[in-house]
């Protein structure tokens, strides 16, 4: 199957064996590696998040998409979680993702950006895929604009994660493998 999910990128192939055509550059997406099976997590970012780094730096930080992404696919590394990062402005784009992220992968880390706080049709998306997503957000929703308060994607997620900047991803990661080991643990 090769399926076009937007301008620029394109899921090619099947379960086992899938890649994200990013500008042109392949993500695998979906990993054996050994004998183990490696968690695929999918971490998308709404909108504005391109501009990381600068943006409103004071309340976002200074350090920039690719350099998040980045950190992610390192700590994911060592998690022994596969991690594929994908930023899209467009809500039609982000829903496709998160109905295309349910075929492949495990679990998606996501932040919403604004839509966070208005967007039903991001809210129904998750609501209508089987696993598990998580909510962060770099800064404390809930110490700023009263409109930031309300998120009415938090309800139907696992959890949300704010307030911690960068580590609020990465803390997400984190809460995904250790749930992993739970589950071995068993
Ligand atoms: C944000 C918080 C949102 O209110 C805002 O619209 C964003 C970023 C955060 O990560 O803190 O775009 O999601």
């Amino acid at each position: 199957m090769n399926f076009k999910s937007s301008e620029n990128s394109y899921i090619i192939g099947h379960k086992n064996d899938s890649f994200l055509c990013r500008n042109g550059i392949l993500h695998k997406i979906y990993t054996i590696s050994g004998d183990d099976l490696v968690a695929n997590v999918l971490v998308l970012h709404g909108p504005n998040l391109n501009l990381l780094g600068k943006r409103e730096p004071d309340v976002y930080g200074i350090a920039t998409l690719d350099e998040l992404n980045r950190r992610l696919i390192e700590l994911g590394t060592k998690l022994d979680l596969d991690v594929t990062c994908y930023q899209s402005n467009m809500e039609g784009d982000l829903i496709n993702h998160l109905h295309f992220a349910s075929e492949k992968f495990d679990y998606i880390i996501l932040n919403p950006g604004a839509y966070t706080h208005y967007s039903y049709a991001i809210r129904d998306a998750i609501a209508s895929i089987d696993i598990p997503v998580i909510e962060v957000h770099l800064s404390n929703i809930h110490a700023r604009e009263a409109f930031r308060t309300t998120s009415v994607t938090a309800p139907v997620s696992q959890g949300q994660i704010v307030g911690f900047g960068l580590m609020s991803y990465e803390l997400a990661l984190i809460s995904i493998q250790q749930k992993l080991n739970e589950a071995t643990d068993v």
